[in-house]
């Protein structure tokens, strides 16, 4: 599968202006190092939803071997994944329209259920052969999707009373994981589900497969694991956050050796000699103090190069910084390149990711645009040729 992908791909990327690359043995490791961390030997959700965090569902798919299950957050996005071939169970963490849920079922795709007008459109659904297996969601203080848990005991009878309906799992999310070195708010959501999971279980009703951990849960909170993860930016290789790095060094744990999926190239459409005092861009605010040699590059916020890193950010080009002068355009950056000898047209270009011994994080980029590396990778257009490329950056 992966070596008539990565062909397909090779010559659209190659001759594109604009492309991203992603590191084929990355996942996997960063999927085997999660669960390394405190030896977990459960079931692996790898969480593929909004065109895997930006880096590009169909390649993601087949670069996860390691996911046993895979999690997306639309129908769309489920049924795309079937259509591509995928066999694997896959989870749908939103909403799915009432009219459309006969879709799900027949794609065989696991529902988040969490309101009792999906519960009703699920019991008035025709007969069918297969079964429709649901998990419900709880409320345990994220405040958004979520039964609370004074219903949850009832919520779960109806389900059990629906006939080709299995209550086959249960799960919460987390609100302040990531964000925090004090988890005592974590704690308490944990201590919220667990109580309604001795409830259920005291009525007879126990769902199989019970998640609450997303990538910081994983890494820092062995009681988080149950029977499965549920993780997103660590199979992308980077850090939920700070914090958590902090707090798992802190605690003396396991740190594992994530290696980031995506690097984010793109190349010089033209170089120029601008003379000292001249304004670079809209808005004219950028000028230059010196004789200034100006790459163009043909990304900008359409491509998801976000308007934020103007005048602020930089690229790399031969290893080195490129500062970003003036405004991100549209379709267009200007670079100063005064500093690095001899840059050619159709030279190559990191925006993401590391060219010598330089490197552009997510994290980086997220801090010059005042948000997150989620945001950052999530961002990057999903017109944009992905290439899967082989071997250790
Ligand atoms: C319901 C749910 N589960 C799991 C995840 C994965 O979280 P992370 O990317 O922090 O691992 C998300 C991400 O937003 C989510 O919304």
């Amino acid at each position: 599968m992966l070596a008539g992908f990565f062909l397909s791909k090779y010559s659209s990327a190659m001759s594109s202006l604009v492309w991203v690359e992603l590191e084929a043995g990355a996942p996997d490791n960063n999927l085997r190092e999660i669960r390394r961390s405190h030896g977990f030997s459960g079931i692996h959700c790898a969480v593929l939803k909004s065109n895997a965090y930006g880096h590009g569902i169909r390649e993601m798919r087949t670069l996860v071997d390691e996911a046993h299950w895979l999690a997306v957050n639309s129908l769309d996005e489920g049924l795309e994944l079937r259509g591509l071939g995928e066999t694997r169970p896959v989870l749908l963490l939103g909403h799915v329209d009432l009219a459309r849920l006969s879709e799900a079922r027949e794609a065989d795709l696991r529902l988040i259920v969490y309101n009792s007008e999906t519960l009703a459109a699920v019991a008035s659904l025709p007969p069918s052969a297969g079964q429709f297996r649901v998990h419900l969601h709880l409320e345990t203080g994220t405040w958004r999707q979520g039964v609370l848990p004074e219903d949850a005991c009832g919520f779960a009878g109806r389900i059990m009373n629906m006939p080709g309906v299995f209550l086959e799992g249960i799960s919460t999310h987390f609100a302040n994981i990531e964000d925090t070195l004090e988890h005592n708010y974590a704690r308490m959501q944990l201590d919220t589900f667990e109580k309604v999971c001795r409830d259920l279980s005291e009525a007879g009703i126990d769902p199989p497969v019970r998640h609450t951990a997303c990538t910081a849960a994983a890494i820092l909170f062995r009681n988080t694991h149950f029977s499965m993860l549920r993780t997103g930016i660590g199979v992308y290789g980077l850090w939920p956050s700070r914090e958590t790095r902090l707090s798992a060094e802190t605690a003396g744990l396991p740190i594992p050796a994530l290696r980031p999926v995506m690097t984010w190239k793109t190349r010089v459409v033209q170089v120029k000699n601008v003379p000292r005092g001249c304004y670079i861009g809209y808005g004219c605010t950028y000028r230059t103090t010196r004789p200034t040699v100006m790459a163009v590059l043909p990304v900008g916020y359409a491509d998801g190069y976000r308007r934020a890193a103007g005048n602020v950010g930089w690229v790399l080009l031969k290893g080195m910084r490129a500062p970003v002068m003036g405004r991100v355009c549209m379709n267009l950056i200007m670079v100063d390149v005064t500093d690095i000898p001899d840059v050619r047209l159709e030279e190559e270009v990191t925006l993401l990711g590391s060219s010598g011994d330089e490197s552009i994080s997510a994290e980086l980029m997220g801090s010059w645009c005042g948000t997150i590396n989620y945001e950052i990778v999530t961002g990057v257009s999903p017109l944009l040729p992905r290439r899967i490329v082989l071997g250790e950056r």
